[in-house]
């Protein structure tokens, strides 16, 4: 008779986040666009955001928060069997983004590809490199949400234009022996979905595909917010459920940042006080699939998530795309 394949976990091992040196205050934007600080702020709880350099590219970004990761972890380059990154504005409409990462870290023995699930992305990448590392093909992961957001802005725009920045985060994940154990530490569970009759309500109205040029994002505001509010509220109830937990035992919510009405929403539905929820929308803005690995990034680094705590992701985007996870750091 042959075995059967061993249980295996992925465990979170290191972190990472880079913002670039550019910060844009709402008012310094309301110089540009017909906007305010008072009206970005009250409706979303941004203030400011980072925008990438000329000469900076996703890549880059996303190449120094995987050092930063790779530090936190005490691994090198080539220890990487998987690189995954999570972008909706690559370098490049191929070579894969991933693949230049892996380049400029110097690694030529793992594998490189990205992931496509806009503001969902790095919900998307854990949940495809946590699945490698189950199946036992992969040992150690990076996994990476990057954005260069705002080159897919339409400066006219102002319903788009206030809402985003650039950034990027990186986590480490690496295989342990036996199942997923809600009292143990690692990746408990991820949950994924998209429905594409929606994809009207957030788009670019570009692609090599179609009409061969980048496009900007074009959003129906109005209408995401109602589908975030819905869609998230019943993705984490799954994600609890999947795990045996309620929103009590959350240490700590890690929401795809868009808006502060929306992370206010969940943490109220959760019973989560504020002082356990991690935001960053207010100085990031909302940068995409970087988000969430940059607002881990971020509370690990400055000890509020301990090891051993649960830790709650969630995010929505284009597509529509939707997701959860939950994970014992
Ligand atoms: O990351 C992917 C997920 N994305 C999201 O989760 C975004 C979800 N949606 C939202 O966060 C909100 O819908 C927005 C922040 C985008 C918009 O807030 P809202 O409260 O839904 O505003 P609205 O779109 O209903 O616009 C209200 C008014 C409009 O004026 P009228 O028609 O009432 O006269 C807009 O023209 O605010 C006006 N407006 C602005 N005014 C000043 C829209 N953008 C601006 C602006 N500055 N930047």
């Amino acid at each position: 008779m042959t075995a059967l394949p061993a249980a295996r976990h992925s465990v979170v091992k290191g972190w990472g986040g880079y913002l670039p040196a550019d910060i844009v205050s709402n008012d310094a934007l309301a110089k540009r666009v017909d906007t305010s600080d008072e009206w970005i702020a009250s409706r979303t709880g941004i203030r400011q955001r980072h925008i990438a350099a000329e000469n900076e590219r996703t890549s880059d970004l996303a190449t120094e928060a995987a050092k930063k990761a790779l530090a936190q972890a005490g691994l090198k380059a080539e220890d990487l069997d998987m690189i995954v990154v999570a972008t909706t504005t690559p370098d490049h409409t191929f070579p894969a983004t991933a693949t230049q990462v892996q380049a400029k870290l110097g690694n030529t023995t793992g594998f490189a590809f990205d992931v496509q699930a806009v503001c969902t992305g790095f919900v998307y990448a854990l949940s495809v490199a946590d699945n490698f590392i189950k199946s036992g093909q992969v040992k150690t992961a990076l996994v990476i949400g990057a954005e260069t957001f705002t080159r897919i802005l339409d400066w006219q725009d102002r319903t788009t234009c206030v809402l985003f920045g650039d950034g990027a985060g990186a986590v480490i994940l690496q295989a342990e022996e036996g199942a997923p154990d809600k009292a143990k530490p690692g990746v408990l569970s991820t949950h994924l979905h998209s429905d594409g009759r929606f994809k009207d309500a957030l788009f670019v109205s570009g692609g090599a595909g179609s009409n061969g040029q980048v496009g900007v994002v074009r959003m129906n505001g109005q209408e995401v917010f109602r589908h975030a509010v819905q869609k998230l509220a019943d993705v984490v109830e799954e994600a609890l459920a999947a795990n045996g937990l309620t929103g009590k035992d959350i240490d700590w919510l890690v929401p795809h940042q868009a808006n502060q009405r929306i992370i206010d929403g969940m943490a109220k539905k959760l019973g989560l006080p504020g002082e356990r929820v991690v935001s960053t929308v207010a100085r990031h803005a909302n940068t995409s699939a970087a988000s969430i690995p940059l607002a881990l990034a971020e509370a690990a680094s400055d000890g509020r998530i301990k090891p051993g705590q649960l830790v709650l992701l969630e995010a929505i985007g284009g597509g529509l795309t939707w997701g959860a996870s939950v994970i014992r750091w």
